[in-house]
């Protein structure tokens, strides 16, 4: 299996091994000799890092004389199952795992300067200071939501780079359909929507020459487990929990995101902008014939949405009769 070399405060690849023998045997108990001999380490050092997951809420049971077990697989996003159940796609090859960092955005970015292949993925259980679009911050609690990125190296113009963003919410939107039945809204440009409050959010950052795009980042944040938010979210945000009394894996989440975007990705590379625009328009229904308010930091209009321009810019029939293509601001609905 390829390994990813490790970049600073990364998971230990050893300590997600552990987890990943521990998880493949759930509920069997294994030695710490067994143990320590499949992932090279000493006993001491295992019983050391089982405590280290203890610490970060995995419940091993068990203990240093008899071996050690897990009463169920935890819902952490094990790199190692992820590359399994990844093989063989572009996803599968570079895949950093953080219990705890900044910002996976962050951190592809970086790789991205650091000229790594496309196709490398960063997700981590909690972000500190997770980005949200607009210079707003992204509420990342640690072990409920999705927070992922993807970092590309595709041949598109830069104006072109914001479709990236549309596409993941495409894929995302099938994604959650997929594995939780529930059909997130598609709120233009980059919005995944339940029962009128924020379920996910894409971020696409890039760098780019004047003609060319060197690498592109698209980090996506999926509010899968959270049972609450802070107030200040309470009436904004929601979670896959919340809408359908359930947990969802997330762990299956991220392989249906993932598989599916890896297919949406390519046809639209051999396909160019139609693919995208027809597959965003198909699935948002507030594309077309919802009242909005465009708010773009210079002006603020009301006006009824109207399709997508062919490069995927949201239009809007203003008041006043005019077709206005909204190039970036905040569009809300109004009633
Ligand atoms: C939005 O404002 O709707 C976009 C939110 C994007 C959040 C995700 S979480 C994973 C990735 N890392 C970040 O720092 N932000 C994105």
């Amino acid at each position: 299996m390829p390994q990813t070399p490790s970049l600073p405060g990364t998971t230990d690849r050893r300590l997600a091994a552990l987890l990943t023998l521990l998880s493949e045997n759930a509920t069997i108990v294994i030695s710490g000799v067994r143990i320590a001999r499949e992932i090279g380490v000493s006993r001491s050092t295992v019983w050391r890092w089982v405590e280290q997951l203890r610490k970060l809420g995995v419940q091993v049971k068990g203990q240093r004389r008899t071996g050690y077990f897990l009463e169920k697989v935890p819902d952490i996003l094990t790199p190692d199952l992820l590359r399994k159940r990844l093989k063989g796609s572009l996803f599968g090859k570079r895949v950093f795992h953080f219990f705890k960092t900044d910002s996976t955005n962050r951190v592809a970015m970086e790789l991205g300067f650091a000229d790594d292949p496309e196709g490398a993925i960063v997700m981590a259980e909690e972000q500190t200071s997770g980005r949200g679009r607009a210079g707003r911050t992204w509420h990342s609690e640690k072990g409920t939501g999705l927070y992922v990125s993807i970092l590309l190296r595709p041949r598109l113009a830069p104006a072109q780079a914001p479709l990236l963003t549309m596409l993941a919410g495409v894929s995302a939107q099938a994604a959650v359909q997929a594995v939780t039945g529930l059909v997130p809204e598609l709120k233009w440009p980059n919005d995944l929507i339940l029962n009128g409050k924020k379920l996910g959010g894409i971020l696409t950052e890039m760098h780019a020459e004047p003609s060319a795009v060197r690498f592109v980042v698209v980090g996506i944040g999926i509010n899968a487990n959270q049972e609450k938010f802070p107030v200040e979210l309470a009436s904004i945000a929601t979670s896959l929990r919340k809408e359908s009394g359930r947990i969802t894996f997330r762990l299956e989440l991220l392989v249906r995101l993932l598989t599916q975007f890896e297919s949406d990705y390519s046809h639209f590379l051999s396909e160019g902008a139609p693919f995208v625009v027809e597959r965003f328009q198909k699935a948002s229904d507030f594309a077309r014939g919802r009242r909005v308010r465009v708010d773009t930091g210079t002006e603020s209009y009301v006006g009824t949405t109207a399709g997508l321009s062919a490069d995927g810019l949201l239009l809007v029939s203003r008041e006043n009769g005019a077709l206005t293509t909204v190039i970036a601001g905040d569009v809300t609905e109004v009633g």
